[in-house]
């Protein structure tokens, strides 16, 4: 059987190098269980996981792309869009909702006139909504990249805003 050729040259050879690399030291171990330790890797290296990454990942780990796709997609972590510098989620599961995340979220989207996923005309942020991250006691919640803000109120929505697009302008 022909095997499937991935055409990969738009992606940087040295950064496909370290991924593979990455990827070598989970040989012989269960393919499934390194999918997540190699998709954070991937995005890490990459910015995102765009299909075509989600394919080379899938035939190294010898999974189905569905598998890897489904993981992509479930997990709010992942993207596979290109991201601003600043990834800015807002948590909208039931106990950041009922405490106005949604507002959060349109507040935010209104700064940085930006559309939910997309990155910013500027590259600064990439605004989300995510399911609860298990920090319900802190609602509403608010990420920007790893640091976790609670019970963020929407005036505080502009100082983190502003906080990390000065954090990150040259
Ligand atoms: S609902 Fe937001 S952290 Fe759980």
């Amino acid at each position: 059987m022909k095997k499937a050729v991935l055409d990969m040259s738009q992606f940087d050879q040295n950064k496909l190098n370290e991924l593979d690399a990455f990827i070598e030291q989970y040989e012989g171990e269960n393919k499934k269980e390194s999918l997540i330790p190699v998709l954070y890797q991937a995005q890490k290296i990459f910015g995102y996981l765009p299909h075509n990454l989600q394919r080379h990942i899938a035939l190294k780990l010898a999974l189905p792309s569905a598998h890897v796709n489904g993981v992509v997609t479930f997990y709010s972590y992942f993207s596979e869009k290109p991201v601003g510098k600043n990834t800015l989620s807002v948590c909208m599961g039931t106990a950041c909702f009922v405490k106005g995340a949604d507002k959060l979220l349109d507040k935010a989207l209104g700064i940085t006139q930006s559309k939910r996923n997309e990155i910013t005309e500027d590259g600064q942020f990439t605004i989300k909504d995510v399911r609860c991250i298990g920090a319900c006691g802190l609602a509403p919640v608010v990420t920007v990249n790893d640091k976790v803000y609670g019970k963020v109120s929407e005036k505080e929505i502009d100082d983190i805003i502003a906080k990390h697009q000065e954090e990150t302008h040259d």
